[in-house]
């Protein structure tokens, strides 16, 4: 059924080489003064987003008539940068996420890397950045991931979070796409994104501010789209509330996403609802396994405009039962409390968002079958 697939969905449907045929692909360069156990075992004792690095990150370089070449695991540390280097000035920088979770008999496994790879391309394409072949692109995972094997956590709802990004670093102040770059990848033991647990975040519609317009990058993941997100999530934040949920530029009436995670809405008689792909959203990779995960258990969903005032008039009517939001850092996260210019509306924390939850989880850590292959063995 691949001609409803979007382009995206078909890339990662690819098949991918094992691990094993890429493992040994990137060269490693061992750190020589790794994390003591004792520090690991001390940071993995207070989990939370982002905020630790493990020992090694992956890195290549890209030069034009040159290719990707030089790639490396290398320890982790500071990169020498040009204060000319063009993503400095003009922002050409794209990136990815994705995580690698321990499974119950010790093996490491990452999700859909085929996705990401595709993803970080249709980016590159966007931000004029040259592509990295999905091989490459999985070999730096798999090669890092084996290299801070230790570092793959344990606990409930823990993983090893993983940053793939590339960046302009072409000292040049003419405003053109550069002729080198930095791919990077590097990774974070984490715990949940959001510390309320399971109890909802309260959501801000910002009236005045958007994320990105038609024609603009919007459908990419570029550091610029999470920087124009910064103010309206500062001024939400200082309000109360976890997150800012942005309309469409274009009649400021629709629901795009909130700006680092896509939305869903459950109707009371069990349909499903999430913003279609304008190309000013992003095709959240957790959106495509929850649409898909739907489809397949004859759920009516649907890819559809969503205005918002008729959202909330549903959540008012009791027509909307449960509203819920999706990355692969907030996995789904219930949204309790939707609020903007002349609404306020309470919104149940409910058992189909719950059941979501479970499924992609319970794919994701091997405690259900993986009918869609969607799970990538990265070590035994
Ligand atoms: C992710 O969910 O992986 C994201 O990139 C969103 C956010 C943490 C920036």
């Amino acid at each position: 059924m691949t001609e409803n697939l979007s382009a995206l969905e078909q890339a990662a449907a690819q098949p991918l080489p094992t691990s094993d045929e890429l493992a040994e692909s990137w060269t490693h360069i061992p750190s020589v003064n790794p994390t003591p156990v004792e520090k690991r075992e001390e940071i993995f004792g207070h989990l939370g987003f982002g905020s630790d690095f493990t020992d090694h990150m992956a890195h290549a370089i890209f030069e034009e008539g040159k290719g990707w070449h030089t790639k490396l695991i290398e320890p982790y540390g500071p990169l020498t940068l040009d204060p000319a280097a063009s993503v400095l000035h003009y922002g050409q920088e794209i990136f990815e996420g994705l995580k690698a979770y321990r499974h119950d008999d010790g093996s490491v496994w990452t999700f859909r890397p085929g996705y990401n790879a595709a993803r970080l391309n249709a980016s590159a394409r966007r931000l004029a950045i040259p592509e990295l072949p999905a091989e490459d692109f999985i070999a730096s995972i798999v090669g890092l991931v084996r290299a801070d094997e230790d570092w793959v956590p344990s606990a409930p709802g823990s993983s090893l979070y993983l940053r793939p990004f590339v960046l302009a670093t072409e000292p040049f102040l003419g405003v053109r796409a550069a002729h080198k770059y930095d791919y990077l990848c590097i990774a974070s033991p984490s715990g949940a994104y959001f510390t309320g647990g399971f109890e909802g975040i309260n959501v801000w519609v910002s009236p005045d501010y958007h994320r990105a317009g038609p024609g603009g990058t919007g459908a990419a993941k570029s550091g610029g789209n999470y920087a124009s997100s910064l103010v309206p999530k500062l001024e939400a934040k200082e309000e109360g509330y976890d997150e800012v949920c942005f309309l469409d530029a274009a009649t400021n009436k629709n629901i795009d996403e909130l700006g680092g995670m896509n939305v869903f809405v459950v109707y009371e008689d069990g349909s499903v609802a999430t913003p279609k792909l304008t190309g000013n959203i992003l095709e959240g990779g957790t959106r495509g396994v929850i649409l898909r995960l739907l489809r397949d258990k004859n759920v009516d969903v649907s890819e559809a405009t969503i205005p918002l005032a008729e959202l909330v008039a549903d959540i008012e009517s009791g027509k909307v039962s449960e509203v819920f939001a999706c990355g692969t850092a907030a996995v789904v996260t219930p949204i309790a409390r939707l609020a903007g210019e002349g609404f306020d509306v309470s919104i149940n924390v409910g058992d189909v968002t719950k059941s979501i939850y479970d499924q992609v989880t319970a794919i994701q850590l091997g405690h259900e079958p993986d009918p869609y292959n969607w799970t990538y063995k990265i070590s035994a």
